[in-house]
């Protein structure tokens, strides 16, 4: 898949992007585990959160949906899942594979966790090693890689843990497998990161301990089904947030947005810089803050990114080094190594699409140096990352010419529909199948 980008135009109107990415995952996970059936809205219908919603199928739960992005979940309880009979396929989808390697070690049953080449690079010694402590039998590939194979029958004991790297998939992985363990699991970050699932295992009736950077959970708890309402996902807002921000002339409302403080790290990067953002008509989705955010254009500045924001903000990283880009003067971003190891390399597929669009962009080991300028046009390869390849759509809109971006299908593992609400926002894009 490619996308065409031509330059021009600017944003407006009122749009809703999908529902957020991380909390539609962690709505199948709970709802499955749950007893009774949990009634889901406004669910993410990407691949990403679909490899998640197929895997509990394949461990015999049933779930009604989804359609328009509501689901039911026939929550089957803590020891409900059945043996699922292959290896299940999480895609793209690391959130799926770490979250799941938690509550899977803890099962009577065998099973392997596999997904496409990018999570066949991605590092899970970061949660197989923590369950090793805690008891669980996890195979890998050499160097820590999937596939993962999950002995079952192994009874977790609690383990305390800090976390060597600020990370929401590691303590969600092991807050998971502290259901079932023996005793309370104490698990401390070294800096905030979201808390979309002690937020939710709360919802679920579910008791989660948190003071002074340490959550804890203690096994043998029940869940209890709930009602959920899913916010749109602040990650897929990012783009349309710096798309109107560096457009002349724009002025877009994007409703619903998901505004939780452990994710609004872009907004508070994005004010320094100097932009426009209103947050209006703030409440709650259940246990979640959203608001409508309208952005209008601004002119923006270069800034030093406080590293306080990195894991506040660490999927918008690709859309605010575009604002960057287009800045008066230079950002630095410091701190921010696990962008290496997402999707992509983050910082290297960053620094050489801009580079490409000559921006003067020097990557660094744990950040980039971007000088803000003006853009060019040319093709850049989105290297399978849909984040890297909606950045890039975006930065069209002020480049001096047409933009091609190779290697764009996995847009919808997170984001599905982007290029038609990128049209009716006012971005100048098409797709080829090629
Ligand atoms: C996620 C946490 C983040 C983020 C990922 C989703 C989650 O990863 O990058 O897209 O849902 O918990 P890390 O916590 O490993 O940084």
């Amino acid at each position: 898949m490619q996308f065409n980008v031509n330059p021009g135009g600017k944003l407006q109107g009122e749009l809703r992007v999908p529902g957020d990415k991380s909390i539609s995952h962690r709505s199948i996970m709970l709802g499955a585990l749950a007893d009774g059936t949990t009634e889901i809205e406004g669910f993410l219908e990407g691949e990403d959160s679909l490899a998640t919603l197929n895997a509990f199928r394949a461990m015999g739960v049933s779930i009604d949906g989804p359609q328009d992005g509501k689901l039911r979940v026939h929550g089957v309880g803590l020891h409900g899942l059945q043996a699922p009979s292959k290896p299940l396929d999480l895609g793209n989808s690391g959130t799926s594979m770490r979250l799941m390697a938690g509550l899977l070690a803890a099962q009577t049953f065998d099973s392997e966790l596999t997904g496409d080449s990018s999570l066949a690079r991605r590092p899970m010694a970061r949660v197989t090693k923590p369950l090793q402590q805690m008891g669980a039998q996890i195979d890998t590939r050499e160097g820590g890689l999937p596939p993962l194979l999950i002995r079952g029958g192994r009874t977790l004991q609690a383990i305390e843990y800090v976390l060597p790297v600020a990370s929401a998939q590691i303590k969600s992985c092991l807050l998971l497998a502290g259901l079932y363990a023996e005793g309370t699991t104490r698990i401390t970050e070294p800096a905030p990161t979201r808390d979309h699932s002690e937020r939710m295992l709360q919802a679920f009736s579910c008791p989660v301990g948190s003071a002074g950077g340490t959550v804890s959970v203690t096994g043998g708890a029940t869940l209890k089904a709930t009602k959920l309402e899913i916010p749109a996902d602040i990650s897929s807002a990012a783009f349309f947030i710096v798309a109107a921000s560096i457009a002349p002339g724009s002025d877009i409302t994007l409703t619903d947005v998901g505004i939780n403080p452990t994710r609004t790290g872009i907004l508070h990067i994005l004010e320094l810089m100097g932009a426009d953002i209103e947050i209006l008509n703030k409440r709650q989705f259940g246990a979640e803050p959203v608001a409508d955010l309208r952005v209008r254009h601004a002119p923006l500045r270069g800034i030093d990114i406080p590293v306080e924001y990195v894991p506040l903000a660490i999927d918008e990283f690709p859309a605010i080094f575009i604002a960057a880009a287009v800045a008066t003067g230079r950002t630095v971003l410091t701190g921010a190594e696990e962008l290496r190891v997402k999707e992509s390399d983050r910082i290297a597929a960053m620094a050489t699409g801009l580079k490409t669009l000559g921006v003067d962009a020097s990557p660094r080991d744990d950040g980039i140096e971007i000088e803000g300028g003006k853009l060019g046009a040319g093709t850049i390869d989105s290297l399978g990352d849909h984040r890297i390849a909606m950045a890039f759509a975006v930065s069209g809109l002020v480049a001096q010419g047409p933009i091609l971006l190779d290697d764009c299908a996995n847009v919808t593992t997170s984001f599905p529909g982007f290029v038609e609400l990128a049209q009716r926002a006012g971005l100048q894009i098409s797709e080829t199948q090629t």
